[in-house]
C-alpha cells in the first residue's frame, strides 16, 4: 500500500471515529426500545401500541438509597425509561446527606450539565492536563462536566443538597474512580507499585471498594 493510500485510509478512519462521537440520530419520531425483547437497543416497540406512559418516567419523585459516602444517585437512562431510546438524551437525580460526597467518577459518553436545585455544593473536574477546575455552587447555578472528564462533588451545606443533571447520551455510562481501581480485580502488585503502598494498604483500599454483590 502506497504511503498517500495509508494517509487517506487514516484520515479517513479519524473522521469516521469524530463523526460517531455522539449517539446516533434518530431516523424515525421515537422508538421506545422493546424491552421484552433483550436482542439490542435497535429493536423498537411497535409504535401504534405507544402512549403517554412511555414518554413519562416517576422514578425521581424521591432520592434513591444512600451509599456509605452520603451519596444518593438514581439514573434516568434509557434501560430505565425506554422512551428516551435513540433520542441522545440523558438525566440524572443526585442528592446529598451533609457533607455527602459523590465521590471522582466520569461518564465515557456524555456531557454533563448539573443543575444545584437545592443546597451548595464543592463541584469540579480535572482535565487531561491534571489541572482542577472547581468552586461550590449554589442553589440556582449549573455547572458542565466535559464529556470523558473526571468529576466530584461535596455537599459542604448545612442541609441536604438536590442536584440534576443532563446528559447528550441515552446511555452515557458512569465509572467510579475507586471501584474502578480497588474494586474490579487489578492485581494487588501492580496496585501496590502504582501508588507506592504496602500490600495491607492495598487489602484495605480493595475490601472497602469491592463492591458487596
Ligand atoms: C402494530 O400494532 C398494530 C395495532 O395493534 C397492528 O395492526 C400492526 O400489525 C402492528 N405492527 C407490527 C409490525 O407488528
Amino acid at each position: 500500500m502506497s504511503l498517500q493510500v495509508t494517509v487517506l485510509l487514516v484520515v479517513l478512519l479519524h473522521n469516521h471515529i469524530v463523526s460517531l462521537a455522539s449517539d446516533p440520530d434518530p431516523v424515525k419520531d421515537f422508538c421506545i426500545a422493546n424491552t421484552e425483547s433483550a436482542v439490542d437497543i435497535s429493536s423498537c416497540k411497535n409504535s401504534s401500541t405507544a402512549t403517554v406512559d412511555d414518554f413519562v418516567f416517576s422514578g425521581i419523585k424521591s432520592p434513591g438509597n444512600f451509599r456509605e459516602t452520603g451519596f444518593s444517585g438514581v439514573s434516568v437512562n434509557s434501560n430505565v425509561f425506554p422512551g428516551l431510546n435513540t433520542l441522545g438524551m440523558s438525566f440524572v437525580r443526585a442528592d446529598f446527606d451533609v457533607g455527602g460526597v459523590n465521590v471522582p467518577h466520569f461518564h465515557p459518553r456524555a456531557t454533563e450539565i448539573a443543575f444545584v436545585l437545592e443546597g451548595k455544593v464543592y463541584s469540579g473536574f480535572v482535565d487531561s492536563n491534571n489541572r482542577v477546575y472547581a468552586k461550590v455552587i449554589e442553589k440556582g447555578e449549573v455547572m458542565v462536566f466535559p464529556r470523558g472528564l473526571v468529576h466530584f462533588q461535596m455537599n459542604i451545606g448545612d442541609k441536604r443538597a438536590t442536584i440534576l443533571g443532563s446528559f447528550n447520551s441515552q446511555n452515557p455510562g458512569s465509572q467510579r474512580i475507586p471501584t474502578a481501581i480497588f474494586g474490579s480485580g487489578i492485581e494487588g502488585e501492580l496496585l501496590e507499585k502504582a501508588f507506592g503502598l504496602s500490600s495491607k494498604e492495598i487489602s484495605k483500599l480493595r475490601k472497602r471498594f469491592t463492591p458487596h454483590t
